[in-house]
């Protein structure tokens, strides 16, 4: 059979005024990726072929998230927020191409599934004019209503423009729609905007699309798939059920974790085999955990690879551009930033690695610190294969410390260390009046640091 063809539109040109935030509501995260990028992929994966995205005036920043997950993606811009169908309307030159399906989903409905997008298109293939999502809403206040008569769909009736009885019903509009193409903009255009809030409502096309004879059907699914995001505690449950998907596909997957309910993952969080995370975990975005690694409790990752073995925290906290290789330690209150870990070294209690290099079986003892930060710019720290860095040591960047190299206990390090050497002692105290004075002001002009220890 042919594949039907699919033009995706996704709504996100709304005020999302009920968020009390600047931030655009299509931006705001769930799972740490943007609520629109949830939707983009979801409308792909449902076989959007050609997916377009309505935005409000400005947002280009809503433009750049949908394109990041789908970069030939169409934007249409809607000046005026005159209501659902008005910005479907936007699109009106891609819905005019006749795609036999035009599917409209919202920015703040990110649940949705796949499977549930593909369910919704179904109908149209059968002959259906208009599918609609719907749901038994737990509480459904604030939601449109659907009017059924058996399998078919009568009317939607938005809440402010809804009789007491026609409130009482439980069946709810999700929001997606999905509109047969030969008729989508005969239906679009014959929308009106009389009624209690004076805007053009997508809802109203299942009225008009039976007063020209077609067929409407409603769809129906789990309220968890197709939660709206209005403001604040919605966007805190979606987040929480989003994280009762990711737990129990990292579970499927071969993850022990004794306590998975203390756990939060993000949307791109990839797991090896034989991954042990301990209770309360923190992944943020761009995390991959090696095979046989162990993530124990209280620790914050980012940005991270833990290679195969390795063992991280209690309490570590790993920020982004860090590689940690194979049989690799980091304990507690270690931090790593934009470092390589090489095979086996360890860095085990209590120390700063930041733009970092450790070489393979290094050890980095107690209160090591990279001071790789002068004020003005971020220098490199060079440590050697199997150097040892005695405690409380700091390693005064740009520094190379040799392989094999050993540093003394409470050294600080300005100069580069050779290879099998031992470097040891604090220096002369040198003061330099006016100083500080004069890096503050390179600083003002934008240039380079004074030579360090001038
Ligand atoms: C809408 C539905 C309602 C449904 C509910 C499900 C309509 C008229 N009502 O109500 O039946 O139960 O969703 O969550 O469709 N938008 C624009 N431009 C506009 C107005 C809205 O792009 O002019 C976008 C918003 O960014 C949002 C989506 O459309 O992504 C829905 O708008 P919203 O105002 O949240 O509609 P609801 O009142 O929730
Ligand atoms: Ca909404």
């Amino acid at each position: 059979m042919q594949q039907r063809t699919c033009l995706a539109i996704v709504l996100a040109a709304g005020e999302g005024v009920r968020m009390r935030s600047d931030l655009s509501k299509a931006l705001h995260r769930i799972g740490g990726r943007p609520l629109i990028e949830h939707v983009m992929r979801a409308a792909r994966q449902a076989g959007g072929n050609e997916i377009a995205v309505v935005v409000g005036p400005g947002r280009d920043d809503v433009a750049a998230a949908a394109r990041s997950v789908v970069p030939q993606a169409q934007v249409f811009r809607q000046d005026e927020r005159l209501g659902t169908a008005h910005a479907v309307l936007t699109a009106r030159d891609a819905i005019a191409r006749t795609p036999d399906d035009v599917l409209v989903m919202f920015a703040d409905t990110p649940l949705v599934r796949a499977e549930t997008v593909e369910a919704l298109r179904a109908p149209l293939a059968g002959g259906a004019a208009v599918a609609v999502l719907g749901f038994m809403a737990a509480d459904p206040s604030g939601y449109g209503r659907l009017l059924t008569d058996g399998d078919e769909l009568i009317a939607i009736r938005e809440e402010r423009d809804a009789t007491a009885e026609e409130r009482a019903i439980g069946f709810c509009n999700a929001g997606l729609m999905a509109l047969a193409g030969e008729h989508a903009l005969a239906i679009l255009d014959t929308i009106g905007n009389a009624n209690a809030r004076g805007e053009f409502y997508l809802t109203d096309a299942v009225a008009i699309a039976r007063d020209m004879g077609l067929k409407a059907v409603a769809i129906a699914t789990s309220e968890d798939d197709v939660r709206g995001i209005n403001n604040k505690t919605q966007l805190a449950e979606a987040e929480a059920e989003l994280q009762k998907r990711l737990r129990a596909a990292a579970l499927e997957a071969g993850v022990t974790m004794v306590a998975p309910d203390t756990v939060f993952l993000c949307d791109d969080t990839r797991f090896g085999k034989d991954v042990t995370v301990e209770p309360f975990v923190v992944f943020g975005a761009g995390v991959t955990v090696e095979d046989g690694a162990l993530v124990r409790s209280f620790s914050h990752l980012e940005g991270a690879r833990v290679g195969k073995a390795a063992r991280v925290g209690p309490f570590a906290r790993l920020r982004p551009g860090t590689e940690l290789g194979e049989d690799v330690h980091i304990g507690n209150f270690v931090e790593v930033k934009a470092a390589q870990i090489e095979t086996g070294a360890k860095a085990n209690h209590l120390a700063y690695i930041g733009d970092a290099r450790v070489g393979a079986g290094a050890n980095v003892g107690a209160g090591t610190i990279t001071c790789n930060y002068d004020g003005v710019a971020k220098h490199r720290t060079e440590i050697g294969k199997g150097a040892f860095i005695g405690s409380n040591s700091a390693l005064v960047a740009p520094v190379k410390i040799g392989d094999g190299a050993y540093v003394g206990s409470g050294s600080v390090v300005t100069r580069d260390v050779p290879d099998d050497s031992l470097a040891i002692g604090r220096g002369e105290q040198t003061i330099k009046e006016g100083w500080a004075k004069r890096l503050r002001d390179v600083k003002a002009l934008g240039k380079k640091t004074p030579k360090k220890q001038a």
